[in-house]
């Protein structure tokens, strides 16, 4: 695999990022994930916007613009010949002497590659939905921004894993934030809920389309809190992101959903997201 740091595409063993990168140290960095299908990518703009708006959260500039990045994507997604899949970006903000505070000289650091996913758009686990187990959200609180400190959903997965479970929704104050590295939505009725926007969670690429989606389709959106009683208790549950596009879920705690199998909603979101994607 060729990949891309600071300026250079090298094959992936001589790529190189110094011991003293704060991404490393600190997890002093934020990062964008993109698909890819039939070779191209998907909502590129949408992850730049929220790219530099993570950025300028951490007062840091990206090292390139915007241009460059898109550039930089099709050449990996070129040379890589990713037909499905994703690309994976990441600015640190660099390597420089250990030091809380945010050094003045340090340079940031971008680094970028590809995953080859066949099969992303057909996934098996769209038909079967998956089950999900709940788990207290002990992340920081600036869910906002897309950080690279992603060890609590993490262990989060694993735990959901020892449980038996395909992924965790994180619950803060009784109400459900997102999943470990997704957006989640209950339905009820033909009315499609979803938390509303806030420092608590990510604000999804994958959200704003299937938002925007849904109300075209005539569906009625409301974004608010919700209960892991009333997710239970609701007709269908899923979730998004860039990497699973809308992925029903059929159980949460070892209840059933609705009637424990894909719903429709999900189905038609998911259909109408890859058509317009494509
Ligand atoms: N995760 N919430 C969290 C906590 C996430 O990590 C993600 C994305 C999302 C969905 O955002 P989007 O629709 O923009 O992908 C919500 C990516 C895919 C990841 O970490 O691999």
């Amino acid at each position: 695999r060729t990949v891309y740091v600071n300026g250079a595409y090298v094959p992936e063993d001589e790529a190189k990022i110094s011991v003293f990168d704060r991404g490393f140290l600190f997890a002093d960095g934020v990062y964008e994930v993109t698909s890819v299908l039939d070779g191209k990518l998907i909502d590129f703009a949408g992850h730049a916007a929220r790219l530099k708006r993570s950025l300028s959260e951490l007062e840091m500039e990206s090292p390139v613009s915007e241009d460059d990045l898109l550039e930089i994507h099709r050449h990996l997604v070129r040379v890589n010949e990713i037909d499905e899949g994703l690309v994976y970006l990441q600015v640190t903000r660099g390597a420089a002497d250990r030091d809380f505070a945010y050094p003045a000289e340090a340079r940031p650091s971008l680094v970028l590659f590809t995953q080859a996913k066949p099969g992303l758009a057909d996934a098996p686990a769209a038909k079967k939905g998956m089950r999900v187990i709940s788990i207290p959200d002990r992340r920081w609180g600036r869910r906002d921004i897309k950080t690279v400190q992603l060890l609590y959903p993490s262990m989060g997965k694993m735990m959901a894993r020892a449980a038996g479970a395909d992924d965790a929704w994180m619950v803060e104050e009784g109400a459900v934030t997102e999943g470990t590295s997704n957006n989640a939505y209950i339905v009820k009725g033909n009315t499609i809920v979803t938390r509303h926007l806030g420092e608590e969670i990510l604000h999804g690429i994958t959200r704003a389309a299937v938002l925007r989606m849904a109300a075209e389709a005539q569906m009625k959106v409301e974004e608010r809190s919700f209960t892991i009683a009333e997710a239970q208790d609701a007709d269908e549950a899923f979730v998004t992101s860039a990497s699973t596009f809308v992925m029903p879920v059929v159980e949460i705690d070892g209840e059933p959903v609705g009637a424990g199998a894909p719903g429709p909603v999900a189905a038609r979101l998911r259909e109408i997201y890859l058509d317009e994607s494509r």
